[in-house]
């Protein structure tokens, strides 16, 4: 392995060749300016007692590290834990990178935030902290995102936030995030822009994976104090990485920790039919390193370079580019990916529902079916962790609708 994995971001923002800064002039003077702030924050004892204050009383942190039973003997291999981000305070892990960065938001003396969202998720996280810390909120989404997640639509709105439609490109998550970046370089002096997932330009990637890796800290105390030995295997879904990244952070230097990321298989493997970034070994077309959105990492095009269109059935997985620090640890064999489809993850959704009594996220469902998939190779010794990354409410009409 290389030595490289002890320190992953040796120069600061790189992942080896992955991450970066790629934006326009304009940007560059705030992103400086965030990245001082956040380097202050860390090393800032009133700040991390604040951050973990909220992500205690606030969100309900500890979360739970479950032992599914049923699911476990369902599958009659690995035992599976499930480190419970449903049962966090508005319904996903979300929340806790978006009281880091509300927290952040208010140091930096910043009266309004943007953010962007694909499932709503962590437009309602941002909605919720600016509530909290009494912040404007404005949260750009994707018309047809909209649509399919219209139960958040109203969250946030309940919540005082202003959600914008996006009616540009696909309507998706990539066209929400184009437009709170236009309004983030217009409003400078006013406007934080609360990022969602471990993506766009230097400092985001290292500092949403910061504020996620709570979950991975938690989930090795829990797993060591409950088995007495580490897990064999890490699970969980891959959108831009956040959850994933989070879990996986506290893991990476113990080699023995298998760790597997979900993408999005969608439809098919021909480009436009799915958000599989990392899957060429299984046939999905259409990745390769580019640049989006400020990061350098394995992005979806064609051969002209456009990036391509996607698709998932999960809103929060339907983005063309994957955390530059994910596509690092795929090129080290650090941690896999693979892609689920559609339909597998709706049946692994009413799966989990049925044996566990838990009813996921459809971006968690897909981590559920990529278990299901390889549990037959698996054996009893195996000791997987899932992340639960959010719970099923705002996916309940695509179910209904579906299942
Ligand atoms: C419940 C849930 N899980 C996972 C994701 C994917 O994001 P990430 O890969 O950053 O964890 C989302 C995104 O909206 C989500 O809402």
């Amino acid at each position: 392995m290389s030595s490289q994995i002890v320190n992953p971001a040796a120069v600061p923002g790189r992942f080896g060749p992955y991450g970066g800064r790629y934006v326009p002039e304009t940007l560059m003077v705030p992103l400086f300016e965030l990245e001082r702030a956040y380097e202050l924050a860390k090393a800032d004892a009133a700040f991390q007692s604040e951050f973990h204050g909220l992500l205690k009383n606030f969100a309900g942190r500890p979360t739970a590290l479950q032992f599914a039973s049923r699911l476990t003997a369902h599958l009659g291999g690995p035992r599976i834990y499930l480190k419970r981000e449903d049962l966090l305070h508005t319904g996903a892990h979300k929340i806790n990178n978006a009281i880091g960065q509300g927290l952040l938001g208010v140091k930096m003396g910043k009266p309004r935030i943007v953010a962007e969202t694909g499932a709503g998720q962590h437009g309602v996280a941002s909605a919720t902290i600016a509530a909290h810390l009494g912040l404007e909120c404005v949260v750009y989404m994707g018309t047809e995102d909209m649509a399919r997640q219209a139960l958040n639509v109203s969250r946030m709105r309940m919540l005082g936030a202003q959600v914008v439609g996006v009616e540009a490109g696909s309507r998706t998550l990539k066209d929400a995030i184009n437009e709170a970046m236009r309004d983030w370089v217009t409003n400078i002096r006013t406007t934080y822009y609360l990022l969602g997932s471990v993506l766009g330009a230097h400092p985001y990637p290292t500092m949403v994976r910061d504020f996620q890796s709570v979950i991975g800290r938690e989930a090795r105390d829990q797993i060591l104090a409950t088995e007495r030995r580490l897990p064999t295997h890490l699970y969980a879904c891959v959108g831009g990485g956040s959850n994933a990244i989070g879990l996986f952070h506290a893991f990476l230097q113990d080699t023995s920790v298998k760790m597997v990321g979900i993408e999005a298989g969608g439809r098919g493997t021909e480009l436009g039919e799915h958000a599989a970034r990392l899957g060429i070994a299984q046939g999905y077309t259409g990745a390769r390193p580019g640049i989006l959105q400020g990061t350098y990492t394995y992005v979806l095009q064609n051969a002209d370079g456009q990036i391509a269109a996607t698709h998932s059935i999960s809103a929060g997985l339907d983005y063309p580019a994957i955390g530059p620090e994910h596509a690092w640890l795929a090129d080290e064999r650090r941690a896999e990916y693979a892609a689920i489809s559609d339909d597998a993850a709706l049946a692994a959704a009413r799966l989990l529902a049925r044996t566990e009594g838990i009813i996921p996220a459809l971006e968690s469902a897909h981590a559920i079916a990529g278990l299901v998939d390889r549990a037959p190779q698996m054996t009893k010794d195996d000791l997987v962790i899932l992340n639960l990354s959010g719970r099923g409410d705002k996916d309940m009409d695509t179910y209904s609708r579906l299942l």
